[in-house]
């Protein structure tokens, strides 16, 4: 469990919501279903007014969505999501029927608003990036510039754009705080693994310019493995309305890396295979 306040404009704008961050389940194979179900209990022991999940829900297939909705509905406090490349790769529009079976929102290039104790909230939820489902311009579309924003995206290189439509605080995930790239040695080796400019944790400016924050995640898609005190499996707990500075927290906001933005056909070949895994399943059903 690892704590931080909310963004400077939060402060003005909000008395107190606590937000639990959580990413990259992967209910799968690859993570114990007792891992997911300590994750619920200490996210509903930290008594969240809400619950933002940053994609990632599932490894690679469709086998355990039953479980994902247990799971969710195992929240005690409204759940708001978006995807990531594993749910487009595993089947997005399953995995959104198995998150709102649990009562949970899927914002996809979109933004909603809460209201918690008459405080509300716009939570601007952008779809994955990795695979090419990612549209700003749709997500903040309507967003009202005077009530306070939180922004949701998989993919934590996309904040940047978000700030520049005035969210000043974004959850992200998809790294495991490095555990990926641990266990894709072989892509660095062949040279063709994206930089990520946000590995794990706190990054940018809180008090002005905007923020991001890069989850460890609670599961694993590859391998269980996980190497070091950052690495570590993470609920992330963020008081909005809480100046940054005023609240011990578990580190402080750091420098970008120099990050390496994939090239276009790299963006090409991660959406073709979105199509092609669609297809194979269509096939695979038809067969069936
Ligand atoms: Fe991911």
């Amino acid at each position: 469990m690892r704590h931080f306040a909310g963004a400077a404009a939060h402060a003005g704008t909000l008395e107190h919501l606590r937000v639990a961050h959580l990413t990259d389940l992967h209910v799968g194979r690859v993570t114990p279903f007792k891992v997911q179900q300590a994750a619920v209990q200490l996210t509903n022991a930290a008594k969240p007014d809400l619950i933002a999940i940053t994609g990632d829900f599932v490894c690679h297939s469709q086998l355990y969505l039953d479980q994902l909705t247990e799971v969710v509905r195992g929240f005690e406090a409204p759940v708001v999501c978006v995807l990531g490349n594993h749910d487009y790769w595993s089947g997005a529009t399953e995995v959104q029927r198995a998150l709102a079976r649990a009562g949970a929102a899927v914002l996809m290039n979109q933004n909603t608003t809460i209201e918690v104790r008459g405080q509300r909230l716009q939570l601007v939820g952008l779809d994955d990036a990795y695979t090419g489902h990612a549209d700003r311009a749709a997500a903040i579309r309507g967003l009202d510039p005077k009530l306070p924003m939180l922004g949701l995206s998989h993919i934590a290189e996309e904040a940047d754009g978000l700030w520049a439509a005035g969210v000043p605080l974004v959850l992200s995930g998809h790294t495991h705080a490095g555990q990926v790239t641990l266990a894709r040695l072989h892509e660095l080796a062949i040279g063709k693994m994206a930089g990520h400019r946000y590995v794990h944790g706190l990054y940018g400016a809180r008090a002005s310019g905007g923020a991001v924050y890069v989850g460890a995640g609670v599961g694993a898609s590859v391998m269980p493995l996980r190497v070091g005190e950052r690495g570590r499996r993470e609920i992330t707990v963020f008081e909005l309305g809480k100046q940054p500075g005023t609240i011990p927290e578990h580190h402080q906001e750091q420098p970008p890396g120099p990050g390496r933005k994939p090239s276009p056909r790299v963006q090409y070949e991660r959406a073709a295979k979105v199509v092609a895994r669609e297809r194979r399943r269509a096939r695979r059903g038809e067969r069936s």
